[in-house]
């Protein structure tokens, strides 16, 4: 196997679950150091352990500024530079905007859109020392399409977009920034969503079957996209959105 991320420096937020779980394997199959972030110290030491030298958890709470600080700090103590930022972490945060607490709407834009500015704020000087750095927004196709009860979700991921393009524009042509939007993903996330349902196992197949595709996407899809973007592959991708959603937007 070609080994993509040979001597590369990676920060992955969301690394306890889901997508960025998966991403984390995969960076670390294709030769990467990664920094993984989360709050569940179990499931964190737990995939650190499984990684080998080549990761290193760090648990934290990614709305605080100073937890962010601490990730960079982290890459640089353990690996002693950074090449790729991979953003992942995120919650729902689910209620109509005349049903939502300010609290979690609050912590919704938080968790989903100012973690983004935090560590990407701290980052940046880092990975401008090096010449050819990514920084990849994990974001949703729902920057683009309204579900009900998820307005904090759709700003939040809307949001992202616009700053993942802000990015591309202010740090090239050093920093490539970039975003995908996945579709339905087959993760602890969606899962967890599907319990407002009466039966949320008829929610989550018909998820499945809306999609061009019908099934639903699973985390190793992203991973793939998500290797791509950050690699030498993609060095002519910047301020861009990738949509990765079994074709669900065009139904
Ligand atoms: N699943 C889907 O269908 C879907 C579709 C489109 C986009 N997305 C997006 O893809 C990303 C990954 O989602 P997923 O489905 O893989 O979700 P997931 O399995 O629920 O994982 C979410 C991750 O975010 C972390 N996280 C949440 N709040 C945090 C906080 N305050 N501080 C630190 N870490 C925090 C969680 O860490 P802990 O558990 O350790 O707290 C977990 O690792 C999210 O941004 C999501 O919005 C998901």
């Amino acid at each position: 196997m070609i080994k993509k991320l040979e001597n590369k420096v990676a920060i992955i937020t969301g690394a306890t679950s889901g997508m960025g779980k998966a991403i984390a394997i995969t960076f670390v199959a294709h030769g990467a150091k990664v920094i993984l972030s989360g709050r569940d110290e179990i499931r964190g030491n737990a995939l650190s352990d499984e990684l080998g030298k080549q990761a290193v958890f760090l648990g934290g709470d990614i709305r605080h500024p100073s937890y962010n600080e601490q990730l960079v700090t982290a890459a640089i103590k353990h690996f002693g530079k950074l090449d790729i930022l991979s953003m992942n972490a995120g919650i729902l945060g689910i209620g109509s905007v005349t049903d939502l607490p300010d609290e979690l709407w609050k912590n919704t834009i938080d968790t989903n859109l100012s973690s983004i500015f935090y560590l990407s704020k701290y980052a940046i000087p880092e990975l401008q020392k090096n010449k050819r750095s990514t920084i990849l927004i994990n974001a949703s196709i729902a920057a683009y399409k309204s579900f009900p009860n998820h307005p904090a979700y759709c700003a939040s991921k809307a949001g992202s977009l616009a700053l993942m393009r802000q990015m591309a524009v202010e740090y090239a042509p050093q920093i490539r920034v970039n975003a995908m939007c996945p579709g339905p993903v087959d993760t602890p996330l969606l899962r967890n969503s599907a319990q407002a349902f009466n039966d949320p196992e008829k929610a989550v197949e018909n998820a499945a079957n809306q999609t061009l595709l019908k099934r639903l996407g699973e985390s190793n899809d992203i991973a793939n996209l998500a290797l791509f973007l950050v690699s030498e592959d993609a060095s002519w991708i910047t301020g861009s959105a990738m949509t990765i959603d079994g074709g669900i937007l065009n139904t």
